[in-house]
């Protein structure tokens, strides 16, 4: 086995991104990232699985190159995002026998977002198979991790399974595979907080479907590939879970220290009841944390001053966060004090809509709190305990 194959014939073809710093202009990247891409090797056919962003294209192409590639039978393009499907028209054009390999969903927004030529595309079905002579490829349809067309794509001699976003995590190494996962487990819950959480519900169905698979190797096409996927799956089972945990998150913003001072007491009166507390101040806080945080929680708590006759736009945008990605969050109240009035709780409210969590009483505080508004404050603490020993986590 050449020392850079994953496996006999499994070769590593995608590129390192040690300094792109934000995704989709929204998700900070504090350790890069990497978009791999993965060649394949048959007796009578070569795959390449998934390519690279578009800004890594030369790597892609010298990778190749390295390994001694004249003829690519099939692309498989597990997923149309562009930072795995960007380079596709460039390898149809340099290898013209190739055919990508996709969904029909796939197929779709291939062709709209990156104008393939339609009969350059095969469609697959799910569980269906493709003979590269001694290695066989077979699909699973696994849409909506997190785009509806995504598939899986599981090389079954070397018990590998391609998940492309699936399992990932944004973690620039020069090493490819991974035996231990404490060393990315935080950036792969990061990632699944970012961009799976929405689909918790979908992506317990696609676990149990991976079940029956002797898989001796994750390879997904950010972060590094694990050898012993064991501990990727186990931690996913843990977060797409409906059990939640004895934490309360409370993003906040401040601007004369009044929400600040409620935040901290509100802190301190959850903590006294055993329950832990992760404040967020808005003003600093990297969303990619509050959104792990979220992972787990069972309270969210949203503080925020009225700014003229609304809550302050950071907290908007928490409070939006917190819509999007859907956590398995049960409870959710707002803090915060105001001047002479205005609809904060009532905005806030109206942005949760929808999700299936239990409005708290807020406590809504005219200038500083007061003694009487600290008692307030401890009674939502102690209705936040009671809603956790509820759940059955305090
Ligand atoms: Fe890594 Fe959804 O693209």
């Amino acid at each position: 086995m050449n020392s850079r194959e994953i496996r006999p014939g499994v070769f590593p073809a995608g590129a390192v991104d040690w300094d792109r710093r934000i995704f989709d202009e929204l998700i900070p990247l504090p350790e890069g990232t990497s978009y791999n891409s993965y060649l394949v090797k048959g007796s009578t056919g070569t795959a390449l699985v998934d390519t690279v962003d578009p800004t890594k294209e030369e790597e892609l192409l010298s990778h190749l190159d390295e390994v001694g590639v004249d003829r690519i039978d099939y692309l498989i393009a597990n997923h149309a995002e562009q930072d795995h499907s960007g380079v596709i028209p460039r390898i149809l054009s340099r290898y013209p026998s190739a055919r990508v390999i996709t969904t029909p969903r796939g197929k779709e927004l291939l062709v709209f977002l990156l104008r393939i030529p339609e009969e350059r595309i095969t469609t697959v079905q799910d569980r269906e198979t493709l003979s590269l002579g001694d290695r066989t490829l077979e699909f699973i349809h696994a849409p909506w991790v997190h785009w509806p067309e995504t598939m899986l794509t599981y090389l079954r001699e070397e018990r590998i399974l391609f998940t492309c976003d699936l399992f990932g995590s944004h973690f620039a190494t020069a090493e490819s595979g991974i035996d231990d996962l404490g060393r990315v487990y935080w950036s792969a819950k990061r990632y699944y907080a970012e961009i799976m959480m929405p689909f918790r519900g979908l992506i317990q169905g696609h676990l149990e479907k991976i079940k029956p698979l002797p898989i001796d190797i994750i390879a997904p096409s950010h972060g590094p590939v694990y050898r012993k996927p064991d501990q990727i799956l186990s931690a996913y089972r843990d977060w797409v879970s409906d059990s939640v945990k004895n934490e309360v998150v409370i993003p906040y913003v401040s601007m004369h220290h009044s929400t600040a001072a409620m935040v901290r007491y509100l802190g301190k009166a959850l903590t006294d009841r055993g329950i832990s507390v992760t404040p967020f101040n808005l003003t600093v806080t990297d969303i990619g944390e509050l959104a792990m945080a979220l992972v787990d929680a069972a309270t969210v708590i949203i503080g925020t001053p009225t700014v003229l006759t609304g809550p302050h736009p950071a907290a908007v945008y928490a409070t939006y966060l917190v819509k999007l990605l859907k956590p398995k969050t049960r409870a959710c109240g707002v803090i915060g004090s105001y001047g002479w009035g205005g609809k904060t709780v009532k905005e806030i409210a109206g942005i949760l809509q929808g999700l299936p969590v239990e409005f708290l009483d807020p406590v809504l505080v005219k200038g500083l709190p007061g003694p009487e508004d600290l008692k307030a404050l401890d009674k939502l603490a102690d209705t936040i305990a009671a809603k956790h020993r509820s759940y059955g986590v305090l």
